[in-house]
C-alpha cells in the first residue's frame, strides 16, 4: 500500500477539474546528468506515478497526460522503442491505480501500437470501467488534430450510413466522437520544461483552458509544483468570451 499523501495547497482554492500535463523534458534531464535519453523517460514514468496520487489527494476528477505524439515517431528509433517498452511496463503498473478505484483511459490511435500493447491497454480499460474516484486519461500516439480528423470520420460514416444529416452536425457532436468522448474540456493545461506550445495535445478541448508553464523539467516536478499551477489557476480570471 502506497504511504498517504500529505497535499498543502491552501484552504478556499478551486481545484480545476480536469488538468492536461504535457510531459516534456526527459531528454533534458537525462543529458544535464550525462545519461542517455531513456534514463530521462524511465524517471519521467516513475513521475508520473507520484503526481497521478498527488493529483487524486487533491480532489482532481480527470488527468490527462501527453505521453507519446503522432509527431513523436521521428524520433530515432532506439528511443522509440525505449518508450514503448516503458509503456509496456507502465501498463502491468498501472493496474495498481484500479485498486485506488482509478478509472485509466487512453486516447489516440492506437492501430500503429503493437499488438501486446494494445491489448494491455483494452485490459486495463475493461478492468477499470466502473471506478469513479479520477480518471487517469493517457495520451499515446495521440495529435489534436489526428484526434478531430478521427472524429470526422466517425460522423461522415454515420452520415454515409443515412444516421445523420448536416443539420445533425454540432459542436456537441463533433465532440461526442473525439477520443475524449465524455471526458470534459480541460480546465488547466500544464506545460514543464520551458516550451510555451501546446504541441498538437488537446486542441479543441482547451479551447478555454489556462495555460501554466514552468522552467522545471518533468522527472523534477513535484506535487508542490502542481498545487503551484492550481494557486496560478486561481488568480485567473475565466471570462469565456463574457466581461
Ligand atoms: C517528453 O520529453 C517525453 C516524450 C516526448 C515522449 P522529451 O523527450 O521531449 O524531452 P526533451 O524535450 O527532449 O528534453
Ligand atoms: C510534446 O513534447 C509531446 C509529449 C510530451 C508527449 P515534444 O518534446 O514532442 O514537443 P516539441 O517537439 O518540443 O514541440
Ligand atoms: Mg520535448
Amino acid at each position: 500500500m502506497a504511504k498517504p499523501i500529505v497535499t498543502s495547497l491552501p484552504e478556499g482554492m478551486t481545484v480545476p477539474e480536469h488538468i492536461g500535463i504535457i510531459m516534456d523534458g526527459n531528454g533534458r534531464w537525462a543529458k544535464k546528468r550525462g545519461m542517455p535519453r531513456k534514463i530521462g523517460h524511465r524517471e519521467g514514468a516513475k513521475n508520473f506515478r507520484t503526481i497521478t496520487r498527488y493529483a487524486k489527494a487533491l480532489g482532481v476528477k480527470y488527468v490527462t497526460y501527453y505521453a507519446f505524439s503522432t509527431e513523436n515517431w521521428k524520433r530515432p528509433k532506439d528511443e522509440v522503442d525505449a518508450i514503448m517498452d516503458l509503456f509496456e511496463k507502465y501498463l502491468d503498473e498501472v493496474r495498481d491505480f484500479i485498486e485506488e478505484n482509478i478509472r485509466v483511459r487512453f486516447i489516440g490511435d492506437r492501430s500503429m501500437l503493437s499488438e501486446t500493447l494494445q491489448r494491455k491497454m483494452k485490459s486495463v480499460e475493461e478492468d477499470s470501467l466502473h471506478f469513479d474516484s479520477m480518471t487517469l486519461v493517457l495520451a499515446i500516439n495521440y495529435g489534436g488534430r489526428n484526434d478531430i480528423c478521427h472524429s470526422v470520420k466517425n460522423i461522415v460514416r454515420l452520415a454515409l450510413d443515412g444516421k445523420i444529416t448536416e443539420q445533425d452536425v454540432t459542436e456537441a457532436l463533433i465532440e461526442q466522437n473525439l477520443y475524449t468522448e465524455d471526458i470534459p474540456a480541460a480546465d488547466l493545461i500544464i506545460r514543464p520544461s520551458g516550451e510555451q506550445r501546446l504541441s498538437n495535445f488537446l486542441i479543441w478541448q482547451s479551447a478555454y483552458a489556462e495555460f501554466y508553464y514552468t522552467n522545471i523539467l518533468w522527472p523534477d516536478f513535484k506535487g508542490k509544483d502542481l498545487e503551484d499551477a492550481i494557486i496560478a489557476f486561481n488568480d485567473r480570471n475565466r471570462r469565456y468570451g463574457g466581461i
